[in-house]
């Protein structure tokens, strides 16, 4: 059995349930509508957002109807906001096929992103459910300010882990960590079970987007989007900027900076990555990488159904492991 199937085993036909929902809001008779639609639904990505509302439901609960509507719905956010951070990196893959605005253009990907956030918000109305409701809205503003403070940083001259740090909590993080404090909520878990949770998503994340920066660095790495990316698109992530930091190279500082104005050529990209592996960036990253992931770990229940358990520890070993 594969990583990824033993963290779905515990939840494989609420998972089912959860792909009618999804599939059937991914539906519009809308010619151009309904194609970008088809386009999304024929690869779904890992799901591990939906998984994740789904084990913590079951930690503290059962899965009901309304842990399934949210669970569409958070992976609905996801979704729409992958497809609006294509136009935003001018990407033109994901998840191995061509991206909604290689596809179909900006315009039409703008608005089939709005639309992927309107039918995420209806679902979590649908769990009837006004604090779910409100984590959901909450997600999707601390998503904008996640990308748009990401933005504004390839501006500057500051070079800093802190402002690293919270670009990738609200960008990245904040989804996993509403989609743990969700399934624990409408699963009625208690206060403490629900913040307990709410932590472990957020450290979970934070783990995921490591695992997602350093794949960068690395040309083998089966993600189903292009390689060395980040620097291409003026991003400066942990490694290189731990490597910048310590070695306080001038000519290396002057680089990054071309980077984040989008001028540095290919050539200059590489020897940048080479920067960052002399001076074990990449190490560094995966070190603090291991830091949330212990912490993770540590917040998982152990008085719980020892399946759930045992799926929400593969869950963090898998994140930090994976290779796509
Ligand atoms: C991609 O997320 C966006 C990032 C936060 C880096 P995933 O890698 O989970 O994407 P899918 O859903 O599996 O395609
Ligand atoms: C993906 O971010 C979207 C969000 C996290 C909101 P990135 O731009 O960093 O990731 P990829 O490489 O396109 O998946
Ligand atoms: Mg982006
Ligand atoms: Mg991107």
């Amino acid at each position: 059995m594969s990583q990824l199937e033993s963290i779905q085993t515990p939840v494989k036909e609420e998972l089912k349930q959860f792909a009618d929902i999804f599939e059937t809001a991914l539906s519009h008779e809308n010619p151009l509508l309904g194609m970008a639609l088809e386009h999304l639904k024929k690869r779904t990505g890992k799901r591990m957002r939906p998984v994740l509302v789904l084990l913590c439901a079951r930690l503290t609960g059962r899965v009901n109807d309304a842990v399934l509507n949210a669970a569409a719905a958070l992976e609905l956010l996801h979704t729409a906001s992958l497809v609006h951070d294509d136009v935003v990196d001018e990407s033109d893959t994901r998840r191995g096929q061509l991206s909604v605005n290689a596809l179909s253009g900006n315009k039409v990907a703008v608005l089939v992103g709005d639309y992927l956030l309107s039918v995420a918000l209806q679902l979590a109305a649908k769990t009837q459910n006004t604090e779910v409701v409100g984590v959901v809205a909450q997600l999707g503003q601390t998503l904008a300010d996640g990308e748009l403070l990401q933005l504004a940083n390839t501006k500057k001259q500051e070079l800093s882990e802190a402002s690293y740090y919270e670009v990738i909590r609200k960008k990245t993080a904040s989804l996993f960590s509403a989609c743990a404090q969700v399934g624990a909520i409408l699963a009625g878990g208690s206060g403490e079970e629900v913040e307990r949770m709410r932590r472990f998503g957020q450290l979970v994340g934070m783990c995921f987007q490591l695992r997602d920066d350093i794949f960068d660095f690395d040309d083998k790495a089966d993600t189903g989007k292009p390689a060395g990316n980040d620097m291409k698109e003026g991003k400066l992530t942990l490694p290189v900027i731990h490597a910048l930091n310590k070695a306080a190279d001038d000519g290396m500082t002057a680089l990054a900076m071309k980077v984040r104005r989008g001028e540095a050529t290919a050539q200059e990209i590489d020897s940048l990555v080479a920067f960052t592996r002399e001076q074990e960036g990449i190490a560094y990253a995966e070190w603090a990488m291991d830091e949330f992931r212990y912490m993770a770990a540590g917040l998982i229940p152990e008085d719980a159904d020892q399946t759930v358990v045992e799926a929400l520890r593969h869950y963090v070993d898998y994140l930090a492991q994976r290779n796509k």
